[in-house]
């Protein structure tokens, strides 16, 4: 276990668990979380132990979104010199998956954190919004490009207007999430997703995040040639070898990472 001010992170069987720890603020995100995370996330980039995390809240709230109280009183300038949210850039730009277990409220920037997170397991307790409206702003941490890719203009316009929260079944309905389960069985799915992940060979992993990240950035023609070149980069690895090898062979293929 490493210490961080206000984030736990566990490390395991290749598997990091990261829980957000501020669930007296509802784990609201501070400048510190948000520390925390960018520091805890180069470090499992850089973990050749690591392969794949789980991201999620303690107490009742994923994440209430960025911190109100820490942002009210600030001005333009203030936030445009700090380059505020820039931290969470750089999370979404780690390149090993990460899974969001969303357990309780996710609002704001903690629906735009889940949705930087490349499979999203909800709980049937999860709440989800873009409430930012009702602060007289706007959602900051790339809510509105990532949500209306998500779940199309018409529905993220319906959340980011009218400010509503939708529970996980909605969510899950309208293809916010990739799976939504029983409150109590939510971190067994997330470890059990991991563990299937972590199996595989980390080179494909990272190659296909990566590909379906960058799909949504590129034309289709594009985006064809951005897969063909990775798949085929692929060949220059051992595990293309043994994956292949073993299939022939009718055994589990054992993966090196190289
Ligand atoms: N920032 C700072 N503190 C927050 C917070 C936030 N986003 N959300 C909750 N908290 C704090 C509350 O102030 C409260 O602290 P105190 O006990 O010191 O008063 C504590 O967490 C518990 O919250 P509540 O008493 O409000 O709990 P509740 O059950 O009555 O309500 C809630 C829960 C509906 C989630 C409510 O807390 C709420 O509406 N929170 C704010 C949600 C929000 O507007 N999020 C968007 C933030 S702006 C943003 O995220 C911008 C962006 O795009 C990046």
């Amino acid at each position: 276990m490493s210490s961080y001010e206000s984030i736990i992170v566990e490390k395991n069987n290749r598997i990091a668990v990261v829980t957000l720890n501020r669930p007296e603020a509802l784990n609201a995100l501070n400048a510190q979380i948000m520390n925390d995370i960018v520091s805890a996330f180069d470090d499992i980039d850089r973990d050749p132990e690591i392969v794949v995390s789980i991201l999620t809240g303690a107490g009742r709230a994923f994440a209430a979104g960025a911190d109100i109280k820490e942002m009210k009183d600030q001005s333009f300038s203030d936030m445009f010199l700090a380059d505020y949210f820039a931290g969470w850039d750089k999370f979404a730009a780690c390149r090993k998956p990460v899974i969001a277990a969303v357990n309780g409220f996710a609002l704001g920037g903690g629906c735009e954190l889940a949705l930087m997170c490349d499979m999203l397991i909800a709980s049937d307790k999860a709440k989800f919004g873009q409430p930012e409206i009702k602060l007289g702003v706007t959602p900051g941490m790339g809510g509105s490009i990532r949500l209306t890719k998500a779940i199309g203009k018409a529905r993220a316009m319906d959340l980011v207007l009218t400010g509503r929260m939708i529970d996980g079944a909605e969510a899950n309905r309208i293809g916010m999430c990739s799976r939504l389960v029983e409150h109590d069985k939510l971190m067994d799915e997330a470890m059990s997703a991991a563990m299937e992940i972590a199996n595989y060979s980390l080179p494909s992993i990272l190659a296909s995040k990566e590909m379906v990240t960058r799909s949504l950035e590129l034309s289709t023609t594009e985006g064809v040639k951005y897969e063909r070149r990775l798949f085929m980069g692929l060949f220059g690895t051992l595990d293309q070898k043994e994956g292949m090898a073993a299939f022939a062979e009718k055994r589990k293929a054992s993966f090196l990472d190289k």
